[in-house]
């Protein structure tokens, strides 16, 4: 079976706390368990996190997406599939939904063009995730801890940045890729609950999709 499990929603809708809890619970439970992140998570990919994102360039829409895409094939052959060969839990916070929502819809570089859906499929080098998270909350409200994620010291990239309509959109296309998910890929997590509440709720749908117990 395969065990990539990714956490997708807009910057502050708290999938990095979520994502960690997940990989504590697992591993109590005695399983193995490796957590990523993208972009970034190879050396090539910490190169290109760093063009993406540090705000030293700012790429056009079209480059954007195709350095998105060559960090997601790098760290798919790198990292996630010989995780997954050796029988661990992959947590990846972010992967193909995010490149939808951010660098097509939200960028408007066709949200509905088959032929840039392909290009996705062709990055994920036949990896796809065997569920994924969405952590649904309203952008204001992710926006109010971001800012509070900040008061604290933690850097914003180029992307967190952006105008408050551009993360409307990044928000819209999510709930889009839900709505449209026939295949139940997709599992809503009403994010806007405090963090234990959200913990649970994630629980449950591990529990439910993989058998778990406990
Ligand atoms: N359910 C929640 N309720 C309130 N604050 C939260 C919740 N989940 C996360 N946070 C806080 O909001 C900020 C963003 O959460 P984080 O997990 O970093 O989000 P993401 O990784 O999706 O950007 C952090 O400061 C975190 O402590
Ligand atoms: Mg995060």
């Amino acid at each position: 079976m395969n065990k990539l499990i990714t956490f997708e929603g807009v910057d502050g809708c708290g999938k990095s706390t979520q994502l960690k809890r997940v990989s504590d619970w697992l591993r109590d439970l005695g399983h193995d368990v490796i957590t990523t992140f993208e972009p970034g998570d190879t050396p090539l990919g910490k190169e290109i996190r760093s063009l993406l994102l540090a705000g030293d360039f700012v790429p056009v829409p079209e480059t954007e997406l195709l350095l998105f895409l060559a960090d997601r094939a790098q760290h798919v052959r790198e990292v996630i599939q010989p995780a997954l060969a050796s029988g661990a839990w992959v947590l990846c916070d972010r992967y193909s939904d995010s490149t939808l929502a951010y660098q097509l819809a939200a960028r408007k570089l066709g949200d509905s063009a088959a032929n840039l859906k392909e290009m996705l499929v062709f990055a994920e080098c036949g990896v796809r995730p065997a569920l994924t998270l969405w952590f649904d909350v309203p952008v204001d409200e992710a926006m109010r801890r971001m800012m509070k994620r900040a008061e604290a010291g933690e850097k914003a990239t180029r992307l967190d940045d952006e105008a408050e309509s551009f993360h409307e959109r990044v928000s819209f296309a999510f709930k889009q890729q839900f709505d449209d998910n026939a295949s139940g890929r997709i599992a809503r997590m009403d994010a806007a609950q405090g963090m234990d509440d959200v913990e649970k709720q994630v629980r449950d749908v591990l529990k439910q999709r993989f058998g778990l117990s406990a």
